[in-house]
């Protein structure tokens, strides 16, 4: 079966040198919708005008000027739209809390103590972690060493439709996992005139991006060739999740850039100097052209209002009368749960739409050398002794097991379309996730609960609610 497998990779690889070989790397690259110097201009158009939004923000001070300006620029184009919603200086979240999770822990291997490069990857259940002494995985309690070469990066790959295979980046090649062997895998052979594998990260169970110290890699499956994105330099890290429209590379020249494909082209845009006087250190890809990023410790949410695209500084400020504010060290997001993990002094913090909510941390953590979401959609971490899993424990709560039937039974008689309040909906995950603090609230209140009597709970309570927001609102 194995064999099977690798024979198929090897097809596929010959396949596309063949389609190399054919094509000069110019036609592969229109061919495969690589980056035309095109929409290479028409980006740095936008970042330019980004940039004046992000320095219109940066002055909280001079925000009515600004926005003036701004008014004043959309006059000039434009002078029948009206103008463009006023720009808040700051964004915040709207209220703090705690955060509540079981941590369960893995002591790491010695071979992998202080591993600055620690890479852990998740295959069903199976906890695969690797660095630079090699491949381990978690069995019987206690990391088992596969292999002594060094790991540099793990992708779980679907080869072939339900079959998932771990993919471990060499310096030199990719091995495949398969069957309860380790051996060199076809894809190797796009390393072969010498690049240096740094990063290669899955999005979805097709979509396989391979950064190296040349250049940038991407495969989709047999049927595609795969793709070189020339004018990319090298890759020191990439951020992608499923379902995400667009990518964060880290450059080896340090440059953050975005790629994102438009109709079957690929747009390159600049990011990092978007936000004026500090070099955003880390930027991770959100929703609909949104990105969060991080510069000197602060953080900053990338957004678009009607008109603009800017990036605004997102205060985490606890307490109201009082100076103080978190300073951000690490950053990881859940893409699909729609929350951002910060590592602060003392904790964890989760972010969500509006809500900041604090972990607290027994021991100090004085590094963190991973500090990522798995797969399992646990939040993962290491201070390079010990690894983490942060999360609910045993079944999580989610919003279609638990808190759509609970709803659905106490709540919807009234607060659906044509009901007695349907002024306030709760039909779908959005209201709810939006309405949750409230429903809690009125669910206690002694005045006038909710349901209003002699209407009774039925299907769950506000602890079912609780435990939903703790564990990250779950689909
Ligand atoms: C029998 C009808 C009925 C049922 C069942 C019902 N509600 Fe209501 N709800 C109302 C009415 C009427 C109002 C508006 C008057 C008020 O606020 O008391 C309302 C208002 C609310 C509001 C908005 C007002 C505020 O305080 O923010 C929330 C939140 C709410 N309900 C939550 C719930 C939850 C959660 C459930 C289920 C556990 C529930 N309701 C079940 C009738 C109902």
């Amino acid at each position: 079966m194995a064999q099977c497998s690798q024979d198929w990779v090897a097809r596929t690889v010959r396949r596309w040198i063949v389609t190399l070989y054919v094509m000069s790397w110019a036609g592969v690259f229109v061919a495969c919708g690589g980056t035309s110097s095109n929409n290479t201009n028409t980006n740095q158009n936008n970042t330019n005008t980004n940039q004046n939004n992000a320095n219109a923000n940066q002055n909280n001070a001079n925000a009515n000027q600004n926005n003036a300006n701004t008014n004043q620029n959309n006059a000039n184009t434009n002078q029948n739209k009206k103008p463009p919603p006023t720009i808040p200086g700051e964004l915040e979240p709207k209220s703090w809390g705690e955060l509540k999770l079981e941590a369960r822990s893995y002591a790491l291997h010695k071979e992998l103590l202080d591993d600055a490069d620690l890479q852990m990857i998740l295959m069903g259940k199976d906890l695969w972690v690797g660095g630079k002494k090699g491949l381990f995985r978690w069995a019987n309690g206690k990391f088992e060493q596969i292999d002594k070469v060094r790991v540099t990066a793990l992708a779980v790959w679907e080869l072939k439709k339900g079959q998932p295979a771990l993919l471990v980046g060499r310096e030199n090649r990719i091995d495949l996992w398969l069957n309860h062997t380790i051996a060199p895998s076809a894809l190797s052979s796009i390393l072969e005139k010498g690049e240096k594998l740094q990063v290669m990260v899955a999005r979805g169970k097709t979509d396989l991006w391979i950064g190296t110290d040349k250049t940038l890699w991407r495969w989709q499956n047999e049927d595609t060739p795969i793709q070189q994105f020339k004018q990319i330099k090298g890759v020191k890290s990439l951020y992608v999740y499923d379902g995400s429209p667009e990518l964060i590379l880290h450059t080896n020249d340090d440059k953050i850039i975005g790629l994102r494909n438009n109709k079957g082209s690929w747009e390159l845009r600049s990011l990092e100097r978007e936000v004026k006087d500090t070099t955003l250190e880390d930027v991770l890809p959100w929703k609909n052209g949104e990105f969060w990023g991080m510069a000197k410790g602060k953080l900053f949410f990338r957004k678009r209002t009607e008109k603009n695209v800017a990036w605004w500084p997102f205060r985490l400020k606890p307490n109201k009368d009082k100076d103080f504010e978190w300073s951000v060290r690490r950053m990881a997001l859940d893409f699909k749960a729609g929350t951002v993990w910060l590592w602060v002094k003392d904790g964890i913090l989760r972010i969500d739409e509006a809500e900041a909510r604090l972990l607290r941390w027994k021991e100090k953590l004085e590094k963190v050398v991973l500090f990522r979401i798995g797969k399992d959609e646990g939040l993962w971490i290491s201070d390079g002794k010990v690894l983490w899993r942060i999360g609910q424990d045993g079944p999580v709560t989610t919003y279609q097991k638990d808190v759509k039937p609970f709803v659905q039974q106490s709540c919807l008689k009234c607060h659906k379309q044509g009901g007695s309040a349907d002024f306030y909906l709760l039909t779908t995950y959005d209201e709810v996730r939006s309405g949750v603090n409230d429903m809690i609230r009125r669910i206690e209140e002694k005045g006038s609960p909710m349901p209003p009597p002699p209407n009774k709970l039925v299907g769950g309570d506000a602890e079912t609610l609780r435990r939903w927001i703790q564990g990250g609102y779950r689909q």
